[in-house]
């Protein structure tokens, strides 16, 4: 099974990382193909705890080759902090490749991203503030920074200028702020080019050689399904593709290529930012979840929102991402609940829903329609084999499975890489 994508499918933090790691001692290459240091994926290694955010989770498998691929937003300094703190804990960075292609967060970009949220007020997005979005619109506006450019001194003048025109404009008029000369953002990116240069390549090549040689290839989302700039929440969404055609657009690696589609998705809610969320819990039951689940952000820590599973997201992410697996983890807190409500479909001014409405304004007024599954009260952290889970947690699961039309194939029952029970291996 030589490619297959692992994905959030729902709004995020789903523990895509930890998935990611566990494959890692059998794959060859894992690429990041969207977002940038948006992202946060904690990895649970012999109890030692690993925090990442633009490089691959597959960078702390010592055989792995990690790539960061073209569509990829990159923050220079970001990357070389994340790789000086692996370095310094012993892990081999060494072999990190660089799409030439992949776009760079220039420091303006950051300041506009804080600016605006800033003049959004209520309107808000609740950006990480790493200036993704705004290095996502230079890109599309034909305007942004790749990280070829970098090595041409000459062109890279010229395309900082281009870029700083409009927005230098915006910044002072509108925004009331300084503008930002081409000399310091041009300072600022040619101190960390030559670093780089090293690593930068060219990636598509490099893994469709990959696939041509029987390599296995794992292409690791950052964000989620319910934050993709296309299928999520839109305008409460990311500024990526990140769902499976974004693995193919963000890699050049082609779909006919793609063998398996794995969806990490939790066995409740979480959300963090602003953005609709019908089965949200703003009670105590939500404060239950947030505590037992630790769910704080691993970017900005801020606390996440949290609820119920919510089947329709479930339903949805199979269909846009054609999923062939799903992997539902954290099974562990929810353990010690007497029932535990699973919404099945919405109500939107007294109609059903059993599929996401596709009108925004009906999915902000969904309201969710339960239905109440038996829980446990049972330790599940030691169990590695389904059979081992109590009765109610396999009903539970089952449960999940029928309702999202996709097989589960794993399930996660604490944070650390051995936690997992494996129904169906997701590489073969
Ligand atoms: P990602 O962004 O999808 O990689 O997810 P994050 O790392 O941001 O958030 C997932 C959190 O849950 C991390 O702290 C993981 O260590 C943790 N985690 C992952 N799987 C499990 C699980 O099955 N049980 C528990 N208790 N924690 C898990
Ligand atoms: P991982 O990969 C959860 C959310 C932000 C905000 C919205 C837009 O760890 O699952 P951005 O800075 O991307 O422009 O913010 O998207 N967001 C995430 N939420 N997990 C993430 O990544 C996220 N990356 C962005 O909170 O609501
Ligand atoms: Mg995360």
């Amino acid at each position: 099974m030589p490619a297959v994508v692992v994905l959030g499918a729902q709004w995020g933090d789903e523990g895509k990382g930890k998935a990611t790691d566990q494959l890692g001692s059998r794959v060859d290459y894992v690429v990041k193909f969207n977002g940038g240091n948006n992202a946060g994926h904690t990895v649970v290694i012999d109890g030692e705890k690993y925090a990442l955010h633009l490089l691959p989770s597959g960078i702390l498998s010592p055989g792995v080759t990690p790539v960061i691929g073209n569509g990829v937003v990159v923050d220079l300094e970001v990357l070389f902090q994340e790789i000086d703190a692996l370095d310094a804990r012993g892990v081999d960075t060494s072999k990190l490749l660089v799409s030439a292609n992949a776009h760079i967060i220039a420091p303006y970009n950051r300041t506009i991203d804080k600016v605006t949220e800033r003049f959004l007020g209520k309107r808000r997005i609740g950006t990480t503030g790493r200036g993704i979005g705004p290095t996502y619109a230079d890109k599309i506006s034909r305007v942004g920074i790749r990280v070829q450019d970098l090595f041409d001194e000459h062109i890279l003048a010229q395309k900082i200028e281009g870029a700083l025109d409009q927005k230098n404009h915006l910044l002072v008029k509108v925004y009331n702020r300084r503008a930002i000369t081409v000399e310091e953002t041009l300072e600022d990116l040619l101190t960390l080019a030559e670093r780089l240069r090293p690593m930068v390549a060219d990636t598509s090549l490099v893994l469709n050689q990959a696939l041509d040689a029987g390599k296995t290839v794992l292409f690791e989302a950052g964000q989620a399904t319910m934050l993709d700039v296309d299928h999520g929440t839109y305008p409460f969404v990311t500024s990526s593709s990140a769902t499976a055609g974004g693995a193919c657009t963000g890699s050049g690696v082609g779909p006919t290529r793609i063998d398996r589609v794995v969806g990490v998705i939790k066995a409740y809610t979480t959300r963090v930012g602003e953005g609709p969320f019908p089965t949200e819990l703003l009670d105590d039951m939500g404060e239950h979840l947030r505590k037992t689940g630790g769910e704080y952000g691993t970017t900005t820590g801020r606390p996440r929102r949290t609820g119920w599973y919510d089947a329709v997201v479930a339903r949805y992410s199979s269909r846009v991402n054609g999923l062939t697996d799903l992997v539902v983890t954290k099974l562990d807190t929810l353990t010690g609940l007497e029932k535990v409500p699973v919404c099945v479909a919405y109500d939107v001014n007294g109609v059903r829903h059993d599929e996401m409405p596709v009108d925004q304004s009906e999915f902000h007024h969904a309201t969710p329609i339960y239905e109440e599954l038996d829980g446990w009260w049972e330790d599940i952290s030691a169990c590695r084999s389904f059979d081992e889970l109590p009765a109610t947690a396999q009903r539970y699961v089952l449960a999940l499975e029928e309702m999202s039309g996709t097989r589960v194939s794993a399930i996660g029952v604490g944070p650390g890489r051995e936690a997992t029970i494996v129904r169906h291996d997701l590489l073969s």
